[in-house]
């Protein structure tokens, strides 16, 4: 069976982007690949947590794993710090990366344009820990929404240079980037990816936001004045990702599709479509949460997941030690 692997940073609760994105195709593959789901919690402390609201957005976002679909039978769901091999192998990763490599990273290029201040050192690392995450586990697929796949390309990089140098200790992965979802936007200002870190909030709907203000964030999200429901990402930004949202909902629906169930309608008649649709996935997905949260099963869920994460982790990192003469050799 083919492995694949992802993690998403509860840095924050889960959005639609987030959903969309990785976590609908983690509950698609985990029939067909043996899947590895961790909650990247090394990650989230990269910018400063508040620990009480960590506590509550780590249980949510195992809970919403579970809630989304995912299957502890067939999925291993796991808390990163529960495999310590994660931080070794990061470190052993982070002395094989360069700093020009790093330096060429979006995510962080894109905090220091924005001249944010005291960025930690483990922000402007945290690619090779992602590298390690990855690599600890040979998978051959890791689904990614795009903004991750710079990062998994790296990850390749480094997999190849450890090889040349080694002997052969990875498997280099490929990144898995839907056609339709991988880059949802902000439903306020469409030139941005929807993101946790979105000041107004009405641009970003959470996976546990009250329906009543999912649709009004829905209705109220910024289109054009074409009068025309056409996907065309570069002119009608606005139109073009409510129209991904509504495909990727509706078991990615055909944009031809949607055009044509709307031609000659009015956007308010298209909102509200898209908005059912999000209320609808929203409804299902915070029913079964609240199951989830008053029954055993986070624990029994994160439990098994290290269990084997565990096993296949700490071989690996020993496998890699050994090849770098690390270890005495008794
Ligand atoms: P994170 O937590 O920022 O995002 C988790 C996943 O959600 C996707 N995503 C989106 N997809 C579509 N539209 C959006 N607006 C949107 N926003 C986020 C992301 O692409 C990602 O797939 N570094 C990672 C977590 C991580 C990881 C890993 C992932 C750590 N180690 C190893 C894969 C493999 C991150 O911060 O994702």
């Amino acid at each position: 069976m083919k492995r694949m692997l992802s993690g998403i940073k509860p840095t924050g609760q889960l959005h639609l982007g987030n959903y969309i994105g990785a976590l609908r195709h983690f509950v698609e593959y985990q029939d067909e690949y043996e899947m590895f789901a961790f909650i990247a919690n090394l990650h989230c402390i990269t910018v400063p947590q508040d620990p009480k609201e960590l506590q509550t957005n780590l249980r949510d976002c195992v809970a919403l794993y579970l809630a989304c679909g995912l299957d502890p039978a067939k999925a291993n769901i796991f808390l990163q710090t529960d495999v310590r091999a994660h931080a070794q192998l990061g470190y052993i990763m982070c002395c094989h990366t360069y700093m020009g490599e790093l330096n060429r990273m979006t995510q962080f290029k894109d905090k220091m344009a924005h001249g944010e201040k005291n960025l930690s050192g483990g922000l402007y690392t945290y690619p090779s820990l992602m590298a390690a995450d990855i690599l600890l586990y040979d998978p051959d697929y890791v689904p990614v929404g795009e903004d991750q796949k710079q990062h998994v390309e790296l990850t390749r990089d480094l997999a190849i240079r450890f090889n040349n140098r080694y002997g052969d200790l990875f498997k280099v992965p490929e990144p898995l980037v839907a056609k339709v979802g991988a880059r949802i936007m902000s439903l306020s200002d469409p030139s941005k990816k929807m993101s946790k870190s979105d000041e107004t909030n009405k641009g970003c709907i959470y996976l546990l936001d009250d329906l009543k203000k999912a649709r009004k964030k829905v209705m109220s999200a910024v289109t054009d004045n074409c009068a025309n429901v056409h996907f065309d990402p570069e002119n009608q930004p606005g139109i073009s990702n409510l129209m991904q949202i509504l495909s990727s909902l509706s078991d990615e629906r055909p944009m031809g599709e949607i055009e044509a169930e709307f031609a000659g309608k009015g956007y308010g008649e298209f909102k509200r479509s898209v908005a059912d649709a999000v209320c609808a996935k929203l409804e299902e997905i915070q029913t079964r949460y609240n199951e989830v949260l008053s029954s055993g099963e986070i624990d029994r869920a994160l439990n098994s997941g290290a269990e084997r994460a565990n096993l296949i982790a700490d071989e690996k990192l020993a496998k890699v030690q050994k090849a770098l003469g690390m270890e005495i050799i008794r």
